[in-house]
Parts: structure tokens; C-alpha cells; sequence
């Protein structure tokens, strides 16, 4: 264990199924707030006791830290990917290392477990930078009050219709997935995870109504949904009411224009907010007044490369890439060195060399140009990639980008 913890008083151990309260007991405390008991029964369906740290203190559970095992695309594919969850530490014992020993430990698990990335949700980005995670992927927070979409709606928009959640997972699950593989930095979703992300918590509503599915109907199937709800709202001049948009999925252009227009021209409402919208999201492309979306940047998914040669060999490159990247990282040694990756739309390897360096930069750098999200040019206008060889930069930063920029569309 580092700073500040004596094995003594603290041990880290991995959780069994009997330890669920104590999970919910320090996030409660760590993040201010109390499940309901709905909220309670959905988190542990997706809980995987086997992958979760616990730190314990004479008995008493006072930090955690867990992953869900799932996949997440990537430029030209899909990857094992560790989603890190749960990371919480008791208030009482706090800024003592207990979150960097978790830290540590969780990284080795996750190699032995030959899953190349690590992906998370930050409550505070400064938290994650320090154990290598980069910011990989931004969102757009939209609240929509004054717009509407370009062109009239035309048969070919197909046809809308309600389905209640529970009858509807095996359809959203097929769009989703012909959708899925093509937008990186989305993540797979088995049976438990579609019950986790339908399961809609009354105590989680914020006085809206239950979650609502809309599907689009195209030509000869479902090829398009939206979850959604409505926040009733009146004063003295009339109704007031929102649109929380949840996820919208779309297989075909008609499918998303044909949503998007429901969603933006629902009886007794005056605005639309989605919270988590792509920075390249086509609506800004479809309205009257894209500034009337009113986008808010954030950030969202923090990636961190486990495995240098699995990860760069694991994606493919926009195009032809043939370039010397030296690494440091000071919590995975195995990361740091010489890496020559070599690869294209189709192919890549990545092996260790003794050839001199192009581009150098820590692990966290590389987790935020690895999805394409952030461009190796613009890491290196910040100083976070050194260019020992100035003509390698923009043909591999080329190489790193990819056809849409990546997004995310759930937390976890
Ligand atoms: C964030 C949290 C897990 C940190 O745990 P911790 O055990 O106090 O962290 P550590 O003692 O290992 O801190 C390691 C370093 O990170 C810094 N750090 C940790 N959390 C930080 C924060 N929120 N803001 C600024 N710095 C932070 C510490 O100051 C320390 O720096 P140092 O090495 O220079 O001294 C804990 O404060 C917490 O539970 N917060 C509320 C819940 C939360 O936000 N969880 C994260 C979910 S994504």
C-alpha cells in the first residue's frame, strides 16, 4: 500500500455477494446522498461482487472500488473494456491513500484479467488524471427551447408508435447493436444490462413520468428508438412543460429526424433537454437555430490505456501509421518504453524498439488520443505529446482520428 497507509490498519480485500450494504453504506456516506431502496435493488443487479475492492479498517468496510466487465468499441472494433464503478471512500477516511492503493491494485487486476482499457465516469476530473486516465470522450448537454427541424417531415420519415419497457428490450436491443459497433465509446449490453438501463427507479424520476420507448418503424422493421419522459410544468401563463430526453438510437437518417422531430414538438412542453448528446450530434445539423440547442461541453468517458501493445494493436487507424511512440507511465512499468505501431484501416501491430522516438507522452495522453477524440495535434499545442520528429505528428494524428468523433451514451 502507498502514502499515508499502513498495512496495519488497513487491508484491501475483494468483496463476496454478502457485502452489498456495506458497498451501499460508503457510497452513501462518500457521495452525500441515500439510495431509495428501488435505486438500491437496480445497482446490485449489474454489481459483480467478484470484481469489487474493499478497503476494511478493524472490521469495518470504509472504501471501495469495482468494474463491470463489458466491451466498448473503439476506432474499427469492440474491446474487453474494465468500467469502473463504485469508487467511493468513507469521509472519515479520506486523503490518506486509500483510493491510490485501490487504484493500484484494480490496475493490475484488470491486466491479469487481458482487458487492454479502462473506461470511467469522473465526479471531479482531477481525481483520475494522477493514476493515468485522459479525457477521451466530451458530450453536449442541450437544452432545446426555441428550434425546430429544417425541412418538413416526408413519407419516408416512416411511422412512430409507444412501447411499454418491458416489452420492449429485444427491439431496442437490436437497434442498438447494428448501431453499436460503429460508435466508439459505447458499451455492450447483455440482458442485465438492458434490465439495469430500463429499469426506471421511481425515486430516481425527479417528479417526471415513467420512462417512455418510441420506436420507429421504417420500411420493413424497427429501425429507430428514443427513451424519453416528460416534466409536467404550468404558471400563470400557461404550460411549461420539458422533455428529458434519455438516448436516442437510430440506424437510418429517416429514423432520427423522424424522433427528433417528436421530441422537439410535444404538446404542453416548451423545451428538451438531453443531457448526454454527442459533440458531433447530427440534430445541430437539422434545426432552424442550432444555437437555440443551447450545448453545454462536459466531459465523459476518462480512458486509460492497461495494456500499450494490446490497445494500439487492438483499434484501427484512419490511415496508413507507421510511427515510434515513447511512453512513460509510472504506475504500470510494463506500459513504459518504445513502442512502434504500425497499422492502417485494416490492420495494426504494436511492439516494443530501440529506435529513437517520434511522438513521447505520458500514459494519460495516450488515453485521451485513443479514441480519437482528443487529436495527438491539439495534445501536443498543449505540451502533453513531445515531437522529437516534427514530421510524424500530423500523419499520425491523422491516423488516430476516425470518421465520427466519439461519444457516450450512458453512465455507469
Ligand atoms: C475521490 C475519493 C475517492 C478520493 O479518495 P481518497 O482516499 O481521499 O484519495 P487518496 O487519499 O488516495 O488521494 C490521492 C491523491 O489524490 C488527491 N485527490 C483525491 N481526491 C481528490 C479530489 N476530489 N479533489 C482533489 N484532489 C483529490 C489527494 O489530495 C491525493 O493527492 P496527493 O497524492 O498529492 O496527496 C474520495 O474523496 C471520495 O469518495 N469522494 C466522494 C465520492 C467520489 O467523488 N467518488 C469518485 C467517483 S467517480
Amino acid at each position: 500500500m502507498t502514502s499515508g497507509v499502513t498495512s496495519d490498519e488497513y487491508s484491501v480485500r475483494v468483496a463476496t455477494s454478502d457485502d452489498w450494504d456495506h458497498v451501499v453504506s460508503v457510497i452513501a456516506e462518500a457521495f452525500g446522498e441515500a439510495w431509495e431502496n428501488d435505486v438500491i435493488d437496480n445497482e446490485r443487479s449489474t454489481w459483480e461482487p467478484e470484481r469489487t475492492l474493499l478497503t476494511v479498517s478493524r472490521d469495518d468496510v470504509v472504501a471501495c472500488a469495482g468494474v463491470f466487465t463489458r466491451d466498448l468499441s473503439v476506432p474499427g472494433g469492440v474491446l474487453p473494456a474494465a468500467h469502473v464503478t463504485l469508487v467511493s471512500v468513507r469521509p472519515t477516511h479520506r486523503r490518506r491513500g486509500l483510493l491510490t492503493a485501490m487504484m493500484r491494485r484494480q490496475l493490475a487486476d484488470i491486466r491479469a484479467q487481458g482487458e487492454p482499457v479502462a473506461v470511467l465516469w469522473a465526479t471531479e476530473g482531477r481525481i483520475y488524471q494522477r493514476f493515468g486516465y485522459g479525457l477521451a470522450t466530451q458530450k453536449l448537454a442541450l437544452e432545446v427551447r426555441e428550434a425546430r427541424l429544417r425541412e418538413q417531415p416526408t413519407a419516408a420519415e416512416g411511422r412512430l408508435r409507444s412501447l411499454s419497457p418491458s416489452a420492449a428490450t429485444e427491439l431496442l436491443s437490436k437497434v442498438y447493436e447494428q448501431v453499436r459497433a460503429d460508435r466508439v465509446g459505447w458499451s455492450s449490453r447483455d440482458a442485465r444490462w438492458w434490465g439495469y438501463v430500463l429499469s426506471d427507479p421511481k425515486s430516481e424520476r425527479d417528479g417526471a413520468t415513467p420512462l417512455r420507448v418510441l420506436v420507429h418503424e421504417g420500411q420493413s422493421e424497427v429501425d429507430g428508438y428514443a427513451l424519453w419522459r416528460v416534466k409536467r410544468n404550468w404558471d400563470g401563463t400557461g404550460p411549461k412543460g420539458q422533455v428529458k430526453v434519455r438516448e436516442v438510437v437510430a440506424v437510418t437518417p429517416e429514423a432520427y429526424r423522424s424522433l427528433w422531430r417528436f421530441l422537439l414538438s410535444v404538446d404542453l412542453t416548451r423545451s428538451t433537454e438531453y443531457w448526454c448528446a454527442a459533440v458531433d450530434e447530427p440534430l445541430l445539423h437539422l434545426v432552424d437555430e442550432p444555437r437555440q440547442l443551447a450545448g453545454r461541453l462536459g466531459d465523459a468517458l476518462w480512458l486509460r490505456v492497461v495494456d500499450v501493445p494490446a490497445a494500439l494493436a487492438g483499434r484501427r487507424y484512419a490511415a496508413p501509421v507507421d510511427v515510434v511512440i515513447e511512453v512513460t507511465d509510472a504506475l504500470v512499468p510494463e506500459n513504459a518504453g518504445r513502442w512502434r505501431l504500425a497499422g492502417g484501416p485494416d490492420s495494426a501491430t504494436c511492439t516494443r524498439t530501440d529506435r529513437p522516438a517520434d511522438l513521447a507522452c505520458d500514459i494519460g495522453a495516450l488515453g485521451a488520443a485513443y479514441l480519437g477524440g482528443a487529436a495527438l495535434t491539439t495534445l501536443a499545442a498543449a505540451g502533453r505529446v513531445a515531437v522529437p520528429n516534427p514530421a510524424a505528428l500530423v500523419p499520425a494524428s491523422l491516423a488516430f482520428g476516425w470518421h465520427r468523433i466519439p461519444s457516450a451514451v450512458e453512465t455507469f
